[in-house]
């Protein structure tokens, strides 16, 4: 730990605080200002978390100005090209890439906890035909409380542990589910004899008259977008499931709390804005018109998919996923996709528009989630649930690291109050 430290003086009074900085194995330290209340009588303010470290985190590393996204270590570029989406659970989850053994034990697991709960299905038709299946993940993962109660004890490690195996296993089917039911066809069972991705493929598909064969490019597809979503270290969905989880709540209402939090267009939604914005736009010819919408500030117009919090320079899943995208369209869809080329004519207006440029404003990995999401047959209003699948394996990871470590507290941040002072209750004649 370094000895180095930051000194806070109060202009006003001359008072001088000392705070302890904290660095981590990589990226920029933090001042250690959780005494600065006790020791100074003032709070720090930082809407938006701009410049402000919640935890400590051992999971993901994140350079934003250099691209660089680390998975326990490892480049995101060497996993999504060598790894499966199971591996890199091990790996987010356990700290560790498997061995052979371990990963055929640990897909075993995973595998056998894939079956929901038959009245689970009572849940899934009582909601509306149209109903996004956004809002049935959200309640029908939160009522898995409701059902497993011989794991819920969230101070026992093992408990812990079957509940995040629970969760990764049975979100694709849930998904799935919904999906089926907002079609109006009948849930399909998991196969196990399946691969992970097959498996929820083949759940989205198939019906029980007609077999469906996953193909292997959009398997691969798909392993290579959940692996890209596995996790980003403490972005909003994570940070709630965090917030969440750290008053002791479920770990299936934590991730409710995730998936609800995923859903805004700002974060995992944007996947779908993306898509429907392109179909706004409908032709190349009306791209100058929309980028002008999204640099005018009285149009609440905005380019999705353009832009991130913390990548400055460019987004390391989207220049993976931007070479993948020609491949699968290429191979999956038999004619030119006018969307991916409409997506391109944007992407190719806005790197070179001072606007982007100086906000350095690049496309994000769901400017280009979606157009491959919609080669492989998966509905605009899945495209947000894809994406909560896949972070789940990163929501579990991150609240299991939360739930082990003993200086966990329960988050309750303060707030500069610019309200009435006090004053007096009046009777209703009087007011
Ligand atoms: N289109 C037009 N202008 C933009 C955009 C955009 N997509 N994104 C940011 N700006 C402008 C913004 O108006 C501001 O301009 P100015 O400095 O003149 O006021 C400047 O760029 C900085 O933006 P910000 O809103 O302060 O940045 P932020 O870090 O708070 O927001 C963001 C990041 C991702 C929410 C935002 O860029 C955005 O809304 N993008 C579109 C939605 C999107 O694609 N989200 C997916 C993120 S990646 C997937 C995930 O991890 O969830």
């Amino acid at each position: 730990m370094s000895n180095e430290t930051i000194t806070v003086i109060n202009n006003a009074t001359g008072e001088r605080h000392d705070f302890p900085l904290r660095q981590g194995s990589l990226g920029p330290a933090a001042v250690d200002i959780s005494s600065l209340y006790k020791e100074a009588g003032f709070f720090t303010y930082d809407p938006g978390f701009m410049s402000t470290a919640s935890c400590n985190s051992a999971i993901t590393y994140i350079d934003g100005e250099e691209g660089v996204l680390l998975y326990r270590g490892y480049p995101i570029e060497q996993l999504a090209t060598k790894a499966s989406f199971l591996e890199v659970a091990y790996l987010l989850l356990y700290g560790d890439l498997p061995d052979e053994k371990a990963l055929v034990d640990f897909e075993k697991i995973i595998t056998r906890h894939t079956m929901l709960n038959e009245n689970l299905k009572d849940f899934l038709d009582g909601f509306h035909y149209d109903a996004h299946p956004m809002a049935m993940l959200v309640g029908v993962v939160g009522s898995l409380s409701a059902f497993y109660h011989d794991s819920l004890s969230v101070n026992d490690p093992r408990h812990r542990e079957i509940s995040a195996h629970r969760l990764i296993a049975k979100l694709p089917t849930i998904a799935a589910a919904a999906y089926k039911h907002s079609v109006g066809e009948p849930i399909m069972y998991p196969r196990n004899d399946l691969r992970y991705c097959a498996n929820f493929l083949h759940m989205m598909f198939a019906t029980p008259c007609e077999h469906y064969k996953p193909g292997l490019v959009a398997e691969k597809a798909m392993n290579l977008l959940f692996i890209l979503h596995a996790d980003h270290e403490q972005n909003a969905s994570t940070s709630t499931v965090r917030l969440a989880g750290s008053s002791g709540a479920n770990p299936f209402a934590c991730i409710a709390a995730g998936i609800a939090s995923l859903w805004g267009p700002a974060h995992g939604g944007a996947n779908e804005a993306v898509l429907d914005m392109l179909l706004e736009i409908g032709d190349v010819k009306e791209v100058p018109r929309y980028i002008e919408k999204a640099k005018d500030k009285d149009d609440p117009f905005r380019l999705m998919g353009f832009g991130h919090r913390v990548y400055k320079n460019y987004d390391p899943r989207a220049k993976i996923i931007r070479e993948v995208c020609h491949q699968v369209l290429d191979e999956i869809a038999d004619v030119n996709n006018p969307l991916l080329e409409l997506a391109m004519k944007l992407e190719e207006i806005a790197l070179n528009d001072e606007y982007f440029v100086e906000r350095k404003l690049y496309p994000n990995v769901d400017f280009y989630s979606g157009i491959i999401y919609q080669a492989l047959g998966i509905p605009r209003n899945m495209f947000t649930v894809m994406f909560a699948v896949a972070r789940t394996v990163g929501w579990v990871s991150h609240w299991l690291e939360m739930m082990s470590d003993s200086n966990n507290r329960i988050g309750r941040p303060r707030q500069i109050y610019r309200g009435p002072t006090q004053r007096d209750y009046l009777p209703i004649s009087k007011r």
